[in-house]
């Protein structure tokens, strides 16, 4: 089943700091754990990810992980959160999931103890929904330089 958590109107950076500081609030009390990121070039998915790892804790710099497919951060156990890593996927280079193993990725979709973000996710939605793995699905539409509306659904299913 698919829910609306929240829909944000962003006019710049500090909005979307902010949106990503509420969503956290979420994220902390659901068992979901795996981040879809979507939407144009330039959207702000990579900001969302830079964001949500101050909440974090990540002390490493987080930048677009484009050339590596994917990077792995440490969550400091001083967090108190119930994640030690966050995975931060950069899909854009990638024709799809139908492999899961080929990037590891199935082997972090089993570890409860990571947390992933995943941009450009493409037809990942279909595997996890086979799976009956919960996922957030955010969405970014750019409407101007700095204007951008962000939709964050929850995807959640029965074992
Ligand atoms: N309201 C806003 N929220 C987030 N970022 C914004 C906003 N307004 C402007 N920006 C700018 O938009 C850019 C977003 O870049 P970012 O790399 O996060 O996008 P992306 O969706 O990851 O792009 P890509 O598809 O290339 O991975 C940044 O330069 C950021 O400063
Ligand atoms: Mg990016």
């Amino acid at each position: 089943m698919e829910t609306l958590i929240a829909k944000y109107q962003s006019h710049g950076e500090a909005d979307t700091v902010k949106a990503v500081a509420d969503f956290f609030q979420v994220l902390k009390k659901h068992q979901t754990r795996v981040i879809l990121l979507d939407g144009n070039l330039g959207g702000g998915k990579t900001f969302f990810t830079q964001s949500l790892g101050k909440l974090l804790g990540v002390k490493s710099q987080i930048n677009s992980p484009t050339f590596n497919i994917m990077k792995i951060y440490d969550i400091p156990a001083k967090s108190k959160l119930p994640w030690r890593s966050l995975v931060h996927v950069d899909a854009y280079r990638l024709d799809g999931f139908s492999d899961l193993s080929q990037i590891g990725l199935d082997e972090f979709l089993a570890d409860a103890k990571s947390l992933l973000a995943i941009e450009w996710p493409k037809d990942l939605p279909k595997f996890l929904r086979k799976m009956k793995i919960n996922f957030y699905h955010v969405s970014f539409k750019v409407l101007s330089k700095d204007e951008r509306v962000i939709d964050v659904r929850e995807n959640v299913f029965e074992k």
